[in-house]
């Protein structure tokens, strides 16, 4: 098993980067230092992890930065003595790299680089240079089959190319300069602390204010979903435990439709929220809109080999973690108006000035 004493985390401040940390210092055997390295972008928010910084002063450090600035990164590495890197920052949502795709390659592609090399930098120093990918490098499935480690890469949006191409550069580092890298390709995540631009929050929220919720297409589409903490486990079971150089699928084995998953939230809604006020059920708000631009159609996971090799397995069933994952939204509207409003860089100013 490895070990670290000080772990850069980048992109600690998103969704599955803030239940990362939380996790770790949480629930894994880890008593060492996390530095969480983020540049706030519009998803990224330091408040989802008031908690942690609470509860673990002397062990969690928030670095302000951008990973295209490889004198903070670097800065960063010495000061805090980081003997690991842990990837997360990423421009990650696909509509926004259709409509914009610029911020894409410069923070997934040339980010990665620059992080990359000043891994590389590090020397001996650096046991493990972790990279949080996506299965949607591998494109789109048809009715039947799984991607696996083994799948080519044909990514479709942006997106999906920006994160192939750090996906390469990772392993390029790892072939050229033997850099101790391990990486994750894992499938949709939910949970709590996701901006509500994705399909999950996005609905929950609008359902529970009686707006339209806009299904892409007929909604036939197919994601296979995986609680966030699920996720997190799996990166921290392949960060410590697994060979270096390998490369795992995480997915959940819960294929969805997404007309099924947003009838599944407005049935959650309706159960938990006050009724609309026309008392109709809240899956009258679908609304089918113009379909996304090269818009996959299907992504399933076959996690066999971090299964059968590392023994993970999720913890949550799709039932409760759906549920509780919208009850989430539903009871926290204080993180929900402050990542809406942008409130939260006020507080963030408030706590980390000093620092
Ligand atoms: P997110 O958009 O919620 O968070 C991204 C974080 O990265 C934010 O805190 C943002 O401020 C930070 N960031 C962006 N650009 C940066 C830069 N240049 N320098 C420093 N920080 C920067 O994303 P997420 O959903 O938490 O995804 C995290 C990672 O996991 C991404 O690499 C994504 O590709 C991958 N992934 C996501 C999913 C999913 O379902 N969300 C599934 C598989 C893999
Ligand atoms: O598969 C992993 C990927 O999952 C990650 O790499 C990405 O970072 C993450 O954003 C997610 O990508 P998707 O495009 O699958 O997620 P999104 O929540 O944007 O959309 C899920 C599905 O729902 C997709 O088929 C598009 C559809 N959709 C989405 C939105 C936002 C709608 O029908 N309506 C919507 O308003």
């Amino acid at each position: 098993m490895r070990s670290f004493s000080s772990i850069l985390v980048t992109g600690g401040a998103g969704f599955i980067g803030s239940n990362f940390i939380r996790h770790v210092f949480r629930h894994a055997d880890f008593s060492g230092k996390i530095v969480n390295f983020d540049a706030l972008t519009y998803a990224g928010n330091a408040e989802s992890l008031a908690d942690v910084a609470r509860d673990f002063p002397d062990r969690y450090v928030f670095v302000h930065a951008d990973i295209r600035d490889g004198e903070a990164v670097r800065k960063a590495l010495k000061e805090h003595g980081c003997d690991a890197i842990i990837h997360f920052a990423a421009e990650s949502h696909v509509d926004r790299s259709i409509a914009s795709p610029d911020d894409f390659v410069q923070t997934n592609i040339v980010g990665t680089f620059r992080l990359l090399e000043e891994a590389r930098a590090l020397g001996p120093r650096l046991k493990l240079f972790h990279h949080v990918s996506t299965d949607e490098v591998f494109g789109s499935l048809g009715e039947t089959g799984f991607f696996s480690e083994t799948t080519p890469y044909a990514p479709h949006s942006p997106y999906s190319a920006s994160k192939a191409g750090s996906d390469h550069l990772v392993r390029a580092y790892r072939d050229t300069y033997g850099l101790p890298v391990t990486v994750t390709n894992c499938s949709n995540n939910y949970g709590p602390y996701q901006f509500p631009e994705k399909l999950i929050p996005l609905m929950t929220l609008n359902a529970l204010e009686g707006k339209d919720l806009p299904v892409y297409g007929e909604g036939l589409n197919v994601r296979d979903w995986l609680h966030v903490e699920d996720h997190c486990e799996a990166i921290w079971t392949v960060a410590t435990r697994a060979r270096l150089g390998e490369t795992y699928c995480v997915g959940g084995r819960n294929e969805m439709r997404n007309i099924d998953v947003v009838e599944r939230i407005c049935a959650l809604v309706d159960k938990f929220a006050p009724p609309l006020p026309s008392g109709a059920p809240r899956r009258s708000l679908v609304k089918h809109v113009t379909d996304r631009l090269g818009h996959d159609r299907r992504y399933a996971i076959d996690c066999s080999k971090l299964e059968r090799e590392l023994g993970w397995k999720p913890a949550h069933d799709a039932a409760s973690g759906f549920e509780d994952t919208v009850r989430w939204y539903l009871s926290n509207p204080e993180w929900v108006s402050s990542v809406r409003t942008g409130a939260y860089r006020t507080w963030i100013e408030r706590n980390y000035a000093s620092r």
